[in-house]
């Protein structure tokens, strides 16, 4: 499964959870905190704490709780790349 980070291309296995590839591909810091800025990235990986979010085709998911498509489109909540 081909898709993109921030219009990185990413590669993902058929079934894989979307946070477990972006991870394999070196993609840990996934938004900012609100307070301070900080990087935020996956902590729980069973959908609890929503540090993992991102932004698919434009509606806000878990990566934990979403499989890999082929073709998606995956932004970061970062405030800067
Ligand atoms: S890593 Fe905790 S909700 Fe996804």
């Amino acid at each position: 499964m081909e898709f993109t980070f921030d219009d990185i291309p990413v590669s993902g296995h058929d079934g894989e959870s979307l946070v477990v590839a972006l991870m394999r591909a070196g993609h840990l810091h996934l938004r900012d905190a609100p307070a301070d800025g900080g990087a935020r990235g996956a902590f729980c990986c069973m959908g609890l704490c929503q540090e993992c979010v991102v932004r698919i085709n434009g509606t806000m998911v878990e990566s934990c709780r979403y499989t890999v498509e082929q073709g998606m489109a995956v932004t970061s909540l970062r405030q800067k790349p």
